[in-house]
This record gives C-alpha cells, sequence and structure tokens, in this order.
C-alpha cells in the first residue's frame, strides 16, 4: 500500500461485491466565486445532502442507468458512443465515458441514483450525482484514482459530454472535502488545504443555505458568456504583464489595461481578482476565528459579484440585504453559478434557527415563493466517505 500525494494509502478490492452503494455530498461556497476558470482561489464545504449511486454488476453487456427522483430511465450497449441526451442520465453516462477513454472498463452494471440533494438550486447537485457515479463505477471496476483525477474526470464529463462549461470546484470538494472544515483549493494547481472551521469565536457560529427556489432560465448561457468575457480580459494581462492567468493577476494591473478591454471584461476580472484576494483574507479570518471579519467579506463578495460580475437577481439581493438586519447574522451572499439559487449566510449558532425562519418569511411575504433554507455543518467528500467500499485508509 502506498500513500498517495494527499496521504491516502490504497489498495483495489480484487473481488467486486454485489450493490456497491457509494454516496456523495453537496456544497456551498463560501467565497471564491466564478474564480475557478481562471486559476484562482475558491473556498467551499461539503454540506449533508446526499447523492447515492447503488451499483450492481451484470453479465450481459448493458448499462442501465434509474432513478426513482427522475422519470426517464436509459438502457446502453456497452458499445454505445452516442452523444448527451439533455437528460439526468448525461451525468453517469459522461462519467462512464470518460472512464472509458482512460482505458477503465468498468463490466456491465444497474446504476440506482436516490438523493436529497435540491435541483437547481446553485448547491452542485450534477457534481454530487458525477461523483457518486464515479466512486461506484471505480469500485466495481477496483480501479483507484486519486482525489485530483476523479475531480477532474468529472469535470471533463460536464464540460465535454454534458457540454457545461463549468471550473473544478465543485468536483473537487465534493470528492476532497473535510467535516468541520472549508477546503481552500488554488484551482491551478489543484493544491488544497483543510481550514478549520472552529477557531475562535467561528465554533459559535453555524452556515445557513437558503434556497430562493428561483433559477432564471438565463443561467447557463449566461454562465459561458461571463466565462468569455472574463477570459477575454485575462489574455490581455497574460499577454502584457506575463502573468499565468487571473490568479496572479492584481488590480493595479487590471487598471492600467482598462483602455484595452471591453468594460464587461474589466468588470468580471475585477470580480474575480477582488474576490481571490477576498479569499487570502477570509483564511486569516478564519485562522484569527473572526466572524466579523469574514461576514464582511461576504458582502463585499456579494456587491462584487451583483455589480460587477452581474450573475445575481432580485430575489437574491433581498435575501442578503434582510439576512443582514436580522440579528446573529454576521454576512450573507450569493453562492454558486448565480442567477437565481442559493445565499450562504454566516449566522450566530444560537440564533440560525430563528434567521432561517425570519428570513423565509420576509422573503413569502415579498416574492410569495416559499424559500427553504438548510442549518449546516461541513461534512466529509466522498473520499472519506466511502473509504469502506474504495478500500482508502482514512
Ligand atoms: C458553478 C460551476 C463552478 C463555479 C461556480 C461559480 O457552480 O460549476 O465551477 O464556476 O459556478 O463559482
Amino acid at each position: 500500500m502506498l500513500p498517495d500525494s494527499h496521504g491516502f494509502t490504497t489498495t483495489a478490492d480484487p473481488t467486486p461485491r454485489r450493490a456497491i452503494k457509494c454516496v456523495a455530498p453537496a456544497r456551498v461556497n463560501l467565497l471564491g466565486e466564478h474564480t475557478d476558470y481562471t486559476g484562482g482561489l475558491v473556498l467551499p464545504m461539503a454540506i449533508p445532502f446526499v447523492t447515492q449511486a447503488t451499483i450492481s454488476p451484470r453479465e450481459d453487456g448493458l448499462y442501465t442507468f434509474t432513478s426513482e427522483l427522475l422519470s426517464k430511465t436509459l438502457t446502453l450497449d456497452h458499445t454505445d458512443r452516442s452523444p448527451a441526451r439533455g437528460e439526468w442520465s448525461d451525468y453517469p453516462v459522461g462519467v462512464l465515458r470518460k472512464l472509458q477513454e482512460r482505458g477503465i472498463e468498468p463490466q456491465s452494471f444497474d446504476l440506482h441514483i436516490t438523493g436529497n440533494v435540491p435541483f437547481a438550486a446553485g448547491l452542485s447537485s450534477s457534481a454530487s450525482m458525477e461523483v457518486a457515479s464515479a466512486m461506484a463505477m471505480l469500485a466495481l471496476a477496483t480501479v483507484l484514482l486519486t482525489i485530483e483525477d476523479i475531480a477532474l474526470l468529472c469535470q471533463r464529463a460536464e464540460n465535454e459530454y454534458v457540454e457545461s462549461p463549468c471550473g473544478i470546484m465543485d468536483q473537487f470538494v465534493i470528492v476532497a472535502a473535510k467535516a468541520g472544515h472549508a477546503l481552500l483549493l488554488d484551482t491551478r494547481s489543484l493544491t488544497y488545504d483543510h481550514l478549520p472551521m472552529n477557531k475562535g469565536r467561528l465554533a459559535e457560529t453555524q452556515i445557513v443555505v437558503c434556497n430562493s427556489m428561483v433559477k432564471h432560465s438565463v443561467a447557463t448561457g449566461e454562465y459561458g458568456m461571463r466565462r468569455i468575457e472574463s477570459e477575454e480580459g485575462q489574455a490581455i494581462l497574460v499577454k502584457k504583464f506575463g502573468v499565468c492567468d487571473l490568479g496572479d493577476s492584481t488590480l493595479q494591473q487590471l487598471e492600467s489595461a482598462k483602455s484595452e478591454m471591453s468594460d464587461a471584461a474589466f468588470r468580471r476580472c475585477r470580480h474575480i481578482i477582488s474576490d481571490n484576494a477576498r479569499v487570502r483574507q477570509a483564511k486569516q479570518a478564519m485562522f484569527a476565528g473572526h466572524p466579523v471579519a469574514f461576514g464582511q467579506l461576504m458582502l463585499e463578495g456579494h456587491a462584487s459579484e451583483r455589480d460587477d460580475f452581474e450573475c445575481s437577481c432580485e430575489e437574491i439581493d433581498f435575501l442578503v440585504e434582510i439576512a443582514t438586519t436580522l440579528p446573529g447574522c454576521f454576512g450573507a451572499r450569493l453562492t454558486g453559478g448565480g442567477f437565481g439559487g442559493s445565499t450562504v449566510n454566516l449566522v450566530e449558532r444560537t440564533q440560525a434557527d430563528a434567521f432561517a425562519t425570519a428570513l423565509k418569511a420576509a422573503y413569502k411575504k415579498r416574492f410569495d415563493i416559499a424559500a427553504e433554507a438548510y442549518v449546516c455543518d461541513a461534512v466529509d467528500g466522498a473520499m472519506l466517505r466511502n473509504a469502506d467500499v474504495l478500500q482508502v485508509e482514512r
């Protein structure tokens, strides 16, 4: 048994058991939004929703994909290489394709998905499904990959098979998270640290996620547009200053290149560069155990997403604004891709339930929509949660 680069030791199980179950959590991002496709920093944590993938071997050369959550089922021949269908099954099928491209060909199987991750809430139900499926297929094939490899494989399934241009944050944290910690990930080098969330006064806080139940239909196309605009600004900074990407660019550099790029590219880059700086400051606030400082960074991050990145919406801005008026709230912001979805709030632990109730009531009154609120502590990612099945030592 050899430890991998993250200290996990692994052994392949030569005798696949029947009906292997693998689980993956959801995630919420605390800070560092839309920074993960331009080499920046992100600070997400895994939250206690779960996707469960149950895989059972077959002997007839077929792969089946079923889910009690989603109506359409799919049966594929093992030689099938058809493109995505626009169905939920694209996520696990995409994972299978990427495994096959690596030369990993799991024997025929039935894959059944269940779970409770809210859909279209900005909490990464798709990455959770990809990771749970990948773990189950790997366990069946008795192949072990590193954290990076699993996360990158799932991201490629989404980028290349589903054709959604996401970054690496969601898949990575869902694989690599650790209970009680946020994950600080450098998305250029894929190096990461688990940052404890219980230092000083932070031990007395909790994360409250509020699902607005709204997802504006522009979300998919707008995400791609923002990405293109950010990359346009990045290309100019790379050429002018020799930086690697926005991860090592400064606001001074951006300012001095302002006249060379569109206003949109300038503002997208200003959000990204300033959010990278906020993640660095958030790390210090976490070690200092300082919820006031952390909450302030969240509020600044939200303003930057709203005004510069323009990925918020009326409902989310309202939730953030009301949150800041409620007792015990240190900070609030939009989390995830945006254009609806969820807010993340840092709240005094003793006030968390009352905060959630008051926030939902104000939202109901304003929009006549029943928001959902989840009071969360950080949980383990899929690598640790499936340690027994994957034969990974913790
Ligand atoms: C979505 C994507 C991530 C990331 C966030 C924004 O969740 O899947 O890769 O870009 O949006 O931070």
